[in-house]
């Protein structure tokens, strides 16, 4: 089936203009400012024509940082590939990159193999993945080269999560050492995993049990010492790295502080750091653990550094980190200790309407602006590009055809996530994807999931990095 979408605003990274987007197949084949569908070689069956006046046309969002197939804090995380799909098209996402996480005794291969296979017959959304190294002894470092092989050209370390995730500083170092020879870039949830196990176990001793405690166990310098530490080590080995969900200001600046050493270091900002602050953990009867994240949400005057990071394009990404955790079955493992509560807001599916709403609607970044920071770089920094990130001939066909006039809440009840609750709930809404589209077929029409389950496709990428 062919596609011709029409009198559509295309909005890039750079452009803003009016055409017709025709589509054989799977890819962009012509933008032209008008395209006759009578002089293309198809029977109207053949055809779909999409009306997209008064919308914008978008390439399709990437969400470079998702978890799905996650066990952690003794529990597993609540979407498989078949609902996050569908929660990230119905929010316009049509290609994101799960994190691998392995536990301390897994293989890196049986791990990877693991992942792709939870993927392979449910997606609709294309997808690829982060190897995060959990550990780095001799006996596995073959291993990761063979993961690099087989299309997964970046890393994930933690240097939080003491005794389950994080990486000694040997490891660190010498993980590193092979990215850049390999030409991998490194991302990293940057906290010092040391300093929070100690403040952690002495909010507790004096009975801080509650999940109003998990931001004070964990404060702004405990990231800006963990975005110090990783650029320091890429200082030392040349590495390219990527500071992940990146929450405050403190975090930015270390991060600033190394690039303007020499440092390749990109940043990553999440949406619930964009639009919640920390009196979110402080709902009472324990409804501050649908707010408990790492990094936990800030003061509010992050939020301002963030926006404006974005527009500078200082920070170059929009990610979400959606780990989906139920608020009754499994947020509630935590109630005698915040330190048991399941870290994550659930995000897929509202991203980029959160994004529009608070940031373009409000004045804060232009049309642009949220493009490039929700799709061209993360497809420019991992090794997505041109082939998503944009719109132009030879890309994928994956668009987002998005109406900035439609009104509507954020709300439990439309969302796809298997979570029983949803952090926006209630919040107004100012604009929706209409109709998006993977590799020329559509997937979403008005918010609803009309694609099909297992379509989506691991998308292969070579190092970039070296
Ligand atoms: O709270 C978070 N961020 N949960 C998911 C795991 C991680 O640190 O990314
Ligand atoms: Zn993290
Ligand atoms: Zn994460």
């Amino acid at each position: 089936m062919a596609l011709l979408v029409r009198n559509g605003r295309i909005i890039t990274a750079t452009d803003d203009y009016a055409a017709d987007i025709y589509c054989a197949g799977e890819t962009i084949t012509r933008i032209e400012p008008h395209i006759d569908p009578a002089s293309l070689p198809h029977s109207p069956v053949e055809l779909q024509v999409v009306d997209a006046s008064a919308k914008y046309v978008f390439p399709g969002f990437i969400d470079p940082h998702v978890h799905i197939y996650l066990p952690f804090m003794g529990t597993y995380a609540a979407d498989d590939y078949e609902s996050a799909s569908k929660a990230a098209l119905a929010g316009g996402t049509t290609t994101l990159i799960e994190m691998i996480c392995p536990g301390p005794n897994d293989e890196p291969l049986d791990a990877f193999e693991t992942w792709r296979s939870k993927a392979a017959s449910l997606a609709s959304v294309d997808y690829t993945f982060h190897m995060s190294v959990v550990r780095f002894e001799e006996g596995i470092r073959e291993q990761f080269r063979r993961i690099v092989e087989l299309g997964v050209a970046s890393f994930k370390v933690f240097l939080a999560y003491k005794g389950a995730l994080n990486l000694s500083d040997e490891h660190l170092f010498a993980m590193l050492k092979m990215a850049k020879q390999l030409g991998v870039i490194v991302t990293a949830h940057c906290e010092n995993a040391d300093a929070i196990d100690a403040m952690q176990k002495s909010l507790l001793a004096e009975g801080r049990t509650g999940p109003e405690w998990h931001g004070p166990s964990r404060p702004p310098v405990v990231e800006a010492d963990g975005v110090h530490h990783l650029c320091a080590f890429a200082e030392l080995t040349g590495t390219h790295v990527y500071t992940v969900h990146t929450s405050c200001d403190a975090a930015v600046r270390e991060a600033l502080a190394a690039r303007y050493r020499g440092v390749s270091v990109w940043i990553e900002c999440v949406a619930p750091h964009l639009v919640l602050d920390e009196k979110s953990a402080t709902l009472p009867n324990f409804e501050g653990a649908k707010y408990v994240m790492s990094p936990p949400l800030r003061h509010k005057s992050n939020q301002d550094v963030l926006w404006n990071a974005l527009r500078s394009r200082t920070v170059s990404t929009v990610a979400t980190d959606h780990a989906p955790f139920s608020f009754r079955a499994q947020k509630e493992m935590g109630r005698s200790a915040f330190t048991m509560i399941p870290n994550g807001i659930p995000t897929l599916q509202e991203r980029i309407d959160l994004v529009h709403t608070k940031g373009v609607t409000e004045g804060r970044i232009d049309l642009q602006t949220m493009v490039d920071a929700c799709s061209t770089q993360a497809a420019r920094i991992f090794g997505l590009y041109p082939r998503k990130g944009t719109i132009q001939i030879g890309a994928d066909a994956d668009l987002v055809v998005y109406d900035p006039e439609h009104r509507g809440t954020f709300s439990l009840k439309s969302s796809h996530s298997r979570v029983d609750y949803n952090a926006y709930e209630g919040w107004e809404k100012r604009g929706r994807a209409s109709l998006v589209t993977v590799r020329g077929e559509v997937q979403v029409r008005n918010g609803e999931f009309v694609g099909t389950v297992g379509r989506g496709r691991f998308i292969g990428r070579e190092p970039t990095h070296g």
